[in-house]
């Protein structure tokens, strides 16, 4: 029998629908269509700590130049000390406009136009973007999917080490919402310490993982960069705030430098005030959020496995990308999602953009309201059911 999910008694607001149009939302504005299940931001309310900061910061008339005060620097110490027991000094920080941002600034400090630098697909698409916008290229070390499971080609990853200056980690991993296992990430590590590789690691999805499970921290080593941001976790990405943290005090001056001359490390001045609000003062607004996004990731599971069991979810304890594989479908995943655009209104990410062996793949973005979250599955089920009549009709 069907189990109905009713949404737990949460103190905050996660269930109205709120009408994003017209304030020049990237998900909301950009296209036409109706339900957009894209771009990775969420549809929630943010947390009324930080809605209340960045009033009262707005009440000031005065928006000037602004500094990154230790305050930000401490709330990014205290929740990944408190959090994930990982200890970060303010001398191994630096202030950064976003994580992509400071990636492409790392991309040009550390490596040689025409290197190759390596990734693991499928992965966030904007790695290729970044990597092949400041000529350099991409080397894959493709994820193997077997068993509806991913895992790391460590004999391919320790060849392809060999080959390049600069890895860039996702983890937990965009689109597949993996969290690497720290014997994996230990592995990682060994390798590039064998091939002398410069290792980033995107953590930007890392506190978005289902509840009573935690994320592994890559390793605080002279060879690793840590990017961090609260802008996934807090749906704060148009304030665009980062950081990055190295314990190698000689990269991290390369990488200010660079930085600096990218003008990637200057601040807005509503960014730290809503920084500080989130990591500071909103913690149970956060782990409401958690609940929330677990209970979604059921519904759609639980719809997929009743309604549309030709769609199948990747498990997955990371993030509010699920990664939907629809080999069984037999469409490429670009024509795919523009079916689902042009017949229900429905965008969802196809899976090629984050990499050739996602053509299989569509990612969905579940971090809304129930309501929106039931009606892009409805249309997701309507969309299959007029795709296999059209096929059929061929
Ligand atoms: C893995 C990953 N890194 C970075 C970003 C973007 O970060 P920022 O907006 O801080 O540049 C995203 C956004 O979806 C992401 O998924």
């Amino acid at each position: 029998m069907r189990k109905e999910y009713t949404m737990k008694n949460t103190k905050y607001d996660f269930e109205t629908v709120i009408d994003r149009h017209g304030t020049n939302s990237v998900k909301w504005d950009y296209f036409d269509d109706d339900i957009p299940m894209w771009v990775a931001d969420m549809d929630f309310m943010v947390a009324p700590a930080i809605q209340e900061a960045i009033l009262k910061r707005a009440n000031h008339p005065v928006y000037g130049y602004t500094i990154v005060p230790d305050e930000l620097f401490d709330a990014y110490i205290n929740w990944w000390d408190r959090r994930y027991d990982l200890k970060m000094s303010r001398q191994d920080m630096a202030y950064s406009m976003g994580v992509m941002p400071s990636i492409s600034s790392m991309i040009r400090c550390l490596t040689d136009v025409g290197d190759e630098i390596l990734i693991q697909s499928p992965v966030y698409h904007v790695f290729y973007y970044y990597v092949e916008d400041n000529n350099r290229k991409v080397l894959e070390n493709e994820l193997i999917y077997e068993n509806g499971e991913y895992k790391i080609d460590f004999d391919d990853l320790d060849e392809k080490m060999s080959k390049v200056d600069l890895m860039i980690l996702c983890n937990p991993q965009n689109p597949i919402g993996k969290i690497w296992s720290r014997e994996d990430l230990d592995k990682i590590h060994e390798l590039s310490v064998k091939h002398d590789v410069i290792v980033i690691s995107d953590e930007i999805h890392c506190d978005l993982t289902d509840p009573g499970i935690k994320y592994n921290p890559f390793k605080s080593a002279d060879n690793v960069i840590r990017c961090l941001s609260p802008s996934k976790s807090f749906n704060i990405a148009g304030f665009q705030s980062s950081i990055v943290h190295t314990t190698n005090s000689e990269l991290l001056d390369k990488i200010k430098t660079q930085m600096h001359i990218d003008n990637s490390d200057s601040c807005n001045v509503f960014a730290t005030t809503a920084v500080i609000a989130a990591y500071d003062e909103s913690e149970d607004w956060f782990e409401e959020l958690k609940e929330v996004l677990y209970e979604n990731k059921q519904i759609v599971k639980q719809y997929l496995a009743e309604e549309l069991p030709v769609v199948k979810l990747v498990d997955c304890d990371a993030t509010y990308l699920l990664w939907l594989d629809c080999s069984a479908l037999n469409v490429p995943s670009e024509v795919l999602s523009g079916f689902l655009r042009e017949n229900q209104g429905l965008f969802l990410s196809a899976g090629i953009d984050f990499g050739k062996c996602g053509d299989n793949f569509l990612r969905m973005n579940i971090a809304c309201p129930q309501k929106l979250l039931k009606e892009g599955l409805a249309r997701l089920k309507a969309g299959v059911i007029a795709l296999n009549i059209i096929k059929r009709g061929m």
